[in-house]
């Protein structure tokens, strides 16, 4: 064969590149237990699919004793492949090679990678695991990140973005991911962290350790700068293999079908809501009683628990529920939740994702720590997010809904297409209680049995507005439906909507209180 030494020359150099940093800095990566970046990318995509694109690249860095330095793919692994069928486009940091510090081929391969995502429209997965900026590279690695930020940004709203976070990602490098759509982490291995405990020790004196810092818990429940939380990388894996079913690949395109199944039986929408609006219940009960096949795959599950996001199917389409929490802090909205909703209403909006919004609340937070932690700014986003989406909006309410957060849950008023309340919704400015007390004040506080005066008003104004029939004289709410009627009517709508046109007024962009 003519070609015979060439292909011997070409095995050898693969094999070389494939060595990645070398048997000690692979075994150091196992024992921090960690996969090495290649075997990430196998776990993740379908069998043999994966194609690796730039593997010879070589840094061109000459100072700090770079010169000469062989660091294999220069630290990055890029190319495409698929997930369940679906193709992908992927880049993996690894750390073996220059602790996957990113120099300005690296960056160059990133930028690659993501410019040929959003040209091919596909999704963009990127596994970090890195030091950051190579520090013997100076302003060409900063300058690299920002043409990475700059793609972040072209690219949203356009095609997926997702982001794992296995290793490190310090510094300025956590800005990629926090533009991405969706962030996984994984419990001991994913560290982000803008300045390090070593900065944070010299410059405040305060000690504080990596995982507490900016480790994966911390992200999952109290930053909500992580969307999903696993304990292993193969269930991190397998959590965004399940994300990448429920997503299209680009925002001209609908989410795989699916087909349709009815929810199981032993979620029974009947026994889950409580009569006594003080009672709390799981509304992801709800949601399961509702959704094809019971199944619901939440986001940012453990922050800002009050509100839950995620992703269901009705008729085998996929569909973003927003529903409030009773089981905690009784559902009510605070700045975190709504900028979680907000957040999750604007990416369904932009992928043709359907919404499905549950009510059950008592109104937004009262109190000085939420006014001074900008509830009215951060409220706001909810506002906007329902306002400007035009997917088609389902609402169903099924307690309470008071005040501002009645307003804000997809209300009729924000153009939610479908309102269906239940016979138990009670639609009001605010709860019986509180508005018995401010209306009626002076004649509980003259009576003579001012205890009994206050019970009587509260149930003169309980039996006025504490049902959704005040509401529904004034066709704010379209319909009040049994209970067990949800799933079916949920489905009509979707099937009514599937050709919805939404005219706005043209404009270069809104703005909304980021
Ligand atoms: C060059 C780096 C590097 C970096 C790590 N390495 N980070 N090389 N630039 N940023 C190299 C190390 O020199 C070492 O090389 C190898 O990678 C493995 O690193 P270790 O330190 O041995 O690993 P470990 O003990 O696990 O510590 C990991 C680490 C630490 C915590 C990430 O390496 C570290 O603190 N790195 C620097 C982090 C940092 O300050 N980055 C810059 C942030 S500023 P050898 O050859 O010895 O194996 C930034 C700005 C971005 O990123 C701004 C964007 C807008």
């Amino acid at each position: 064969m003519p070609f015979n030494n060439k292909i011997e020359e070409l095995k050898k150099r693969k094999e070389e590149v494939l060595q990645g940093g070398g048997e000690k800095a692979v075994a150091k990566q196992v024992a921090m237990g960690k996969l090495t970046a290649r075997e990430r990318i196998i776990a993740l995509l379908d069998e043999d699919s994966f194609d690796e694109y730039d593997m010879f690249v070589e840094h061109d860095a000459r100072d700090f004793g770079m010169d000469g330095k062989v660091l294999h793919g220069d630290g990055v692994i890029i190319g495409t492949g698929t997930i369940y069928g679906a193709p992908v486009a992927i880049f993996a940091q690894d750390f073996t090679v220059a602790g996957g510090s990113l120099g300005s081929m690296h960056a160059r391969k990133i930028t690659k990678i993501m410019d040929y995502a959003l040209r091919m429209r596909i999704p963009l997965i990127g596994i970090n695991d890195s030091g950051g900026a190579r520090i013997q590279e100076g302003v060409n690695s900063l300058a690299g990140y920002g043409e990475i930020f700059w793609r972040n940004t072209l690219s949203s709203g356009i095609i997926p973005q997702i982001s794992v976070i296995l290793g490190p990602c310090a510094g300025g490098a956590v800005y990629s991911p926090a533009l991405t759509d969706f962030v996984f982490v994984v419990d001991n291995i994913s560290k982000m962290f803008i300045t390090g405990p070593e900065v944070i020790k010299s410059v405040l004196g305060e000690e504080i350790s990596q995982e507490d810092l900016g480790g994966a818990r911390v992200h999952a429940q109290i930053t909500g700068n992580a969307h999903f939380y696993s304990e292993s990388e193969y269930e991190c894996f397998e959590q965004v293999k399940k994300l990448i079913t429920y997503i299209p690949w680009n925002n001209t395109r609908k989410a795989r079908k699916f087909e349709p199944k009815e929810p199981k039986s032993s979620f029974n929408i009947e026994d889950v809501v409580p009569v006594d609006p003080k009672e709390p219940y799981d509304i992801r009960d709800v949601i399961k009683s509702i959704a094809d096949d019971s199944d619901f795959f939440e986001i940012q599950e453990n922050w800002a628990a009050n509100i839950v996001i995620g992703f269901g199917r009705l008729n085998g389409e996929t569909i973003g529920f927003v529903a409030n929490q009773p089981l905690v802090m009784a559902g009510v909205l605070d700045v975190d939740s709504s900028d979680k909703a907000a957040r999750f209403i604007r990416y369904c909006d932009a992928f043709d994702i359907p919404l499905c919004t549950l009510v059950d609340l008592p109104g937004y937070l009262p109190g000085v720590d939420q006014e001074h932690a900008g509830v009215i700014r951060h409220g706001a986003k909810l506002l906007y997010a329902y306002s400007e989406a035009t997917v088609p909006k389902m609402t169903v309410i099924l307690r309470k809904a008071y005040g501002g957060g009645y307003i804000a849950m997809s209300s009729r008023h924000l153009r939610a297409d479908f309102v269906y309340a239940w016979p138990s919704a009670e639609i009001a400015v605010m709860g019986p209680e509180g508005a018995a007390n401010i209306i009626f004040r002076k004649e509980i506080s003259e009576a003579s049995d001012p205890e009994d005066v206050r019970k009587q008003k509260v149930e003169e104004y309980k039996d006025k507005f504490a049902n959704p029939y005040v509401a529904a004289a004034k066709g704010y709410v379209d319909m009040v439906i049994e209970p067990s009627e949800t799933r079916k009517l949920l489905l009509h709508a979707l099937e009514v909507s599937s050709t919805k046109v939404s005219d706005r007024p043209h404009k270069k962009h809104g703005i909304p209180p980021f």
